[in-house]
């Protein structure tokens, strides 16, 4: 449905760089589509095919005010000409609340707004035993896409790469991509995450997964051996951000003319600039994986009036 040959490869160069001897390359995922944008469409490719094979009438997801997995679900399910459903976080939320929560409901995605409490249940057995009796036929994805199938679909972004790196550097919330990533990597090669949640214990999420996603527990020992954890660059939290960020994000984009958001990729290149500068790459090739996530960035011009590119 969607073309990952949009996904092109794109070698950045910058004095830093080369005093560094590092090549940085960027996997523009952003680029496959405006609202089926980076990893979204990755992670939801197989659960659609899954979907289909079995029968079901349609999707049902998770996500909160500003999702870009829930837009990108609404997205593609419109266009395969399939049902949604999107438990959105907050009851006090409607679908005028927001541009990506307004997009969603005309794509014809069913949004129902559920209390914190209940949203916190999205991965408890019962509670989808009981969506499971009451939107009968759905076929349920995890919030952000995270179950076997997205880990999957996520190991084809590094397939698609065809130079030789070292390393890699990605944005990590329900840690799907990373696993993915992770699992089409290959030898001596490491991953740097780059989680945009405080606290978040980016290992042990990711041994659940993987564990989940029936990889046994030496193979995702030898797994997560590649793991470097950035974990000191989700400047205050999911969605927050800093004037230093804001200014990085805008400078990256008048020099190298590339996107990026505050909640995921703008965070994670901002590790990878970090790392560079305290001489952790040098002489290295680096691959980063650009997540997309650009459709966020119209509340922060909405709302607080700040332009990042
Ligand atoms: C733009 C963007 N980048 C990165 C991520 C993190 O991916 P994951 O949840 O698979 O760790 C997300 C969330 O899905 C995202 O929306």
């Amino acid at each position: 449905m969607y073309s990952t040959e949009k996904s092109i490869l794109q070698e950045i160069h910058s004095d830093e760089l080369k005093d560094r001897n590092t090549r940085l390359y960027l996997k523009r995922d952003d680029l496959i589509d405006e609202e089926v944008s980076g990893n979204k469409w990755r992670k939801l490719k197989m659960n659609i095919e899954q979907l289909k094979s079995q029968k079901k009438d349609g999707l049902l997801t998770f996500g909160g005010a500003f999702s870009n997995h829930l837009l990108a679900t609404a997205s593609s399910c419109h266009k395969a000409g399939i049902q949604s459903i999107g438990m959105v976080r907050g009851q006090e939320l409607s679908e005028n609340s927001n541009e990506t929560l307004k997009r969603c409901a005309e794509l014809g995605m069913k949004l129902v707004f559920i209390s914190r409490e209940e949203y916190n249940l999205r991965n408890d057995k019962e509670y989808w035993k009981e969506l499971a009796e009451e939107y009968t036929n759905y076929y349920i994805v995890p919030e952000g896409g995270a179950n076997f199938y997205g880990l999957i679909g996520c190991q084809d972004i590094i397939r698609e790469v065809n130079v030789e790196f070292d390393s890699v550097f990605v944005a990590q919330g329900t840690t799907a991509t990373s696993c993915g990533i992770l699992v089409g990597l290959g030898e001596e090669k490491n991953l740097h995450v780059v989680p945009v949640l405080k606290g978040f214990d980016s290992k042990k999420e990711m041994r659940n997964l993987l564990n989940f996603s029936f990889f046994d527990e030496e193979f995702t020992e030898q797994l997560i051996e590649k793991v470097i954890v950035l974990d000191e660059y989700h400047f205050g939290g999911y969605a927050s951000y800093t004037e230093e960020l804001i200014e990085f994000i805008q400078a990256f984009h008048r020099i190298h003319g590339i996107p990026l958001d505050h909640v995921y990729t703008g965070k994670a290149m901002f590790a990878l600039f970090s790392e560079l500068k305290k001489g952790n790459l040098d002489n290295k090739s680096v691959l980063f994986i650009h997540t997309g996530g650009l459709q966020g960035v119209k509340f922060l011009e909405k709302k607080e009036g700040i332009r990042l590119w």
